[in-house]
């Protein structure tokens, strides 16, 4: 399988790049980061599937800074809208397939309780607007692309919530985590080997890959602390109030998933397994 990514210099496209390559050498894995490949370039964009001819691409690239998207909306929609939807036709003129991720934000956190793929999507920011844009014109561009919607998503490669929570707790620092936000924090690699998997099947539309169960970032944290023999009680509770931003946040916004089980994939694990996993791998990193 000839397998294109974009976005290869973020912290998903980093993951699912070296996953892909260590688990699955017998696929041609051309990975792009953005200095090598403006996904908003329809002249890189057309040239890159003339020559590679891929398969499956997936598109990681985003701008994924939530608060600077409200200030630069015209970027956030170039990048997050107007690009996969060039990306869904240029795939499709070459009968390629694609793989488009994107987010829990694209809801509103009303339902109380986790979002399956049949949820009708009500973004609350420019962020959230724009990703979900960007999963109507993947949609609307072919039949045969998929949507993977993710959340809160963490690895070794940063800057991510996990990250800055570490290095300020192992600085001896305090930190003050919010208590009323609730979602799926997912690790990045197991989604790259749910990527994997999904490659190999002919699922399209939308489906939910997120770490199973849910959290708040605060019960997050501790168990963060705990598992990497800090103090848990240096994670101080606060409210999403205390810490007014320029875009605002669903507050309540676990996915879980009707599809993952009637597709032919393993399916992800429990946040606290995939968490444990995390700080393994950083301990491994910090002792090389
Ligand atoms: N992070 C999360 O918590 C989260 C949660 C749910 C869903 N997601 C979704 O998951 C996907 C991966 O997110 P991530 O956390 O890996 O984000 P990330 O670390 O910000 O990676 C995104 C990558 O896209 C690149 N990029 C931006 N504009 C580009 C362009 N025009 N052409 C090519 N590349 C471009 C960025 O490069 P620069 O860094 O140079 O700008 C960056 O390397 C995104 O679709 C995101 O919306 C993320």
């Amino acid at each position: 399988m000839r397998v294109l990514i974009a976005g290869a210099g973020g912290q998903l496209g980093t993951e699912l790049t070296a996953w892909l390559r260590r688990y699955r050498p017998e696929w041609a894995v051309h990975a792009y980061r953005r200095e090598e490949w403006n996904v908003s370039c329809r002249r890189q964009t057309e040239a890159l599937m003339r020559d590679l001819r891929p398969d499956v691409i997936v598109n990681c690239a985003a701008f994924t800074r939530v608060d600077a998207c409200e200030t630069r909306r015209l970027t956030a929609l170039r990048v997050n809208a107007a690009a996969p939807a060039l990306l869904a036709r240029a795939a499709q003129a070459v009968g390629a397939r694609l793989v488009h991720i994107s987010t829990d934000y694209v809801f509103d956190g009303q339902k109380g309780g986790c979002y399956v793929e049949r949820d009708v999507p009500r973004p609350l920011n420019v962020y959230g607007w724009s990703k979900r844009r960007g999963e109507e014109a993947v949609l609307a561009a072919g039949e045969g692309h998929l949507v993977v919607r993710t959340a809160w998503l963490y690895g070794p490669r940063g800057p991510n919530f996990a990250r800055w929570v570490l290095d300020r707790l192992q600085r001896g620092e305090t930190v003050a985590v919010v208590r009323d936000v609730i979602g799926s924090p997912t690790h990045t690699w197991d989604l790259a080997r749910f990527l994997a998997e999904v490659l190999s099947t002919d699922a399209t539309g939308i489906v939910h890959a997120a770490n199973t169960g849910a959290c708040s970032r605060f019960t997050f944290a501790r168990t963060l602390a705990r598992l990497a023999g800090l103090d848990p009680e240096a994670v101080r509770p606060a409210r999403a109030a205390d810490f007014p931003l320029p875009a605002v946040r669903p507050l309540y916004t676990p996915l879980c998933s009707t599809r993952v089980g009637r597709l032919p994939v393993t399916p992800l694990r429990s946040w606290q397994t995939a968490l444990a996993h995390f700080v393994q791998r950083i301990k491994k990193e910090e002792r090389a």
